[in-house]
């Protein structure tokens, strides 16, 4: 797109956006250098209420927690006259407003936002007897760092206004804070796990989002309006921090039987990611870099072995990693490598068997993962590598310090918004270990 700088502060985006969309983003900048919020996180490996992260840091592990006990192993759905699926108001409103990263440094968003009436320039799709609404993708690029940015969806009378906030420019010593969420799906539990995680003193700037999203496929019919529900209810934060999508199982979604055989159509079609950008050749693995980390997404669903286009770009993408610029290394993955729960349980081995020899040549800080439902960190190889765990649901942060350390926390969402169950301090694998200046 073009920004043109009307007067220092204030840009417009043009209206014919050159991209995929007719965009009316008018994105005003409202004034540079914000203040930052501290931020967020080391290798570990952390399951997440879905999430679970490794550490093969010095152990003092083995904490099964019994403080907590799950109350029923079923999370009722939120129904679907909850406030949290409403209508915006208006004819053609906007719906479903989401933003990601949209380029490889931090300077491009991806703003997506669905209409029901009118279509401009959209992708949509069919899934059986459902026709998605219009959706639709603009990229906004070369946005200044350190920038809130008001921005504008919609036509006519039905517009809605958001705004978000550009990273700082990538390097070594940035502080940062990436929130820790997954699993999520669209029940009260899912609302509690959300209203946690924005109600946390320790802001998150960015989600880190370990897969599993809206559970449309464990519907009749796989029911895609509840891709539509689900992107209403996260809008509330969405809209205004990115959230760095990975794919995850109920992703996957085909359902042959009725014709549907393209495994993540309507995930593919609804979240678009910066792939291009980092050269691979599917949405489902890419990496980005933001403020001191560089985030290597992996996708735990498609073909990972030897020869595979995902195993090639990642021996191609590690060593490109240049710790001096970021020191954060951080690796995003649906399926744990480790987890000591029954549920899941070595789902992750051969994934495990295949890449963490290189995630510890590499010196990767931290393995964020879901899947499983419930939280474990792990420190260590076995066999005591798990350090702490339980069947809580919930959402982390990882504050990035400095090149040298970040700080990492559990919360749960039976807990007092500042409360943090679970905590470590990271130190940084590269920094720590190394007198190399530089790679
Ligand atoms: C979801 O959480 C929000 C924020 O706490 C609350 O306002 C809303 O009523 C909740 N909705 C449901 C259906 O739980
Ligand atoms: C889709 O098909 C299912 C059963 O085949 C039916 O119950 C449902 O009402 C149909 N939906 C639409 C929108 O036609
Ligand atoms: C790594 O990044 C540092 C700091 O930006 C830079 O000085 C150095 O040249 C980079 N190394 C390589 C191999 O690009
Ligand atoms: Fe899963």
């Amino acid at each position: 797109m073009s920004l043109s700088n009307t007067h220092s502060n204030v840009c417009q985006c043009s209206s014919n956006y050159n991209n995929t969309d007719s965009c009316y983003v008018n994105l005003r900048f409202a004034g540079s250098n914000m203040a930052m919020s501290w931020v967020g996180f080391g290798s570990f490996y952390l399951l997440l209420a879905g999430l679970i992260i490794g550490a093969l840091r010095s152990c003092n592990g083995g904490i099964s927690s019994s403080s907590y006990s799950r109350s029923s192993g079923i999370s009722d759905d939120m129904p679907l006259n909850s406030d949290v699926f409403a209508l915006p108001p208006g004819y053609n409103s906007p719906q479903q407003v989401h933003i990601t990263q949209g380029d490889n440094e931090g300077r491009g968003v991806i703003v997506s936002w669905v209409t029901p009436n009118e279509p401009g320039s959209i992708v949509t799709y069919k899934y059986y007897n459902y026709s998605s609404p219009y959706i639709h993708h603009c990229t906004i690029k070369n946005l200044e760092y350190n920038t809130k940015c008001f921005y504008e969806v919609g036509t006519g009378d039905a517009t809605r206004r958001f705004w978000f906030t550009t990273p700082p420019e990538v390097g070594p010593d940035v502080p940062y804070t990436f929130g820790l969420i997954g699993d999520l799906g669209q029940t009260f539990d899912s609302n509690r796990t959300l209203t946690h995680y924005e109600s946390n003193p320790i802001k998150g700037q960015t989600v880190l989002f370990v897969g599993d999203l809206s559970y449309a496929d464990k519907y009749p019919l796989h029911d895609k309006n509840r891709w539509d529900t689900w992107g209403r209810f996260v809008e509330r934060n969405v809209a205004y921090q990115p959230w760095i999508w990975n794919a995850r199982n109920h992703e996957i979604d085909f359902l042959p039987e009725y014709g549907e055989g393209e495994p993540f159509k309507p995930y593919t079609h609804r979240y678009f990611v910066p792939y291009e950008a980092s050269g691979t050749t599917s949405p489902l693995w890419y990496s980005i870099k933001r403020a001191s980390a560089y985030i290597i997404v992996l996708s735990s669903y498609s073909a990972y072995g030897k020869s595979t286009p995902q195993y090639k770009w990642l021996m191609k993408e590690l060593p490109k990693v240049n710790r001096s610029k970021t020191p954060w290394l951080i690796v995003v993955m649906h399926c744990p490598l480790y987890s000591t729960y029954v549920h899941r349980y070595m789902e992750g081995e051969t994934m495990r068997v295949m890449y963490e020899q290189y995630f510890v040549q590499y010196k990767v800080d931290v393995v964020f993962a879901g899947h499983v439902h419930a939280y474990e960190r792990t420190v260590n190889p076995q066999p005591k590598y798990s350090a702490f765990r339980e069947p809580s649901y919930g959402h982390a942060t990882f504050e990035i310090k400095n090149r040298n350390t970040a700080y990492y926390a559990w919360h749960r969402n039976q807990d007092g918004y500042s409360v943090e169950a679970d905590s470590v301090w990271f130190h940084n694998l590269y920094w720590k270990s190394s007198s190399v200046a530089s790679i």
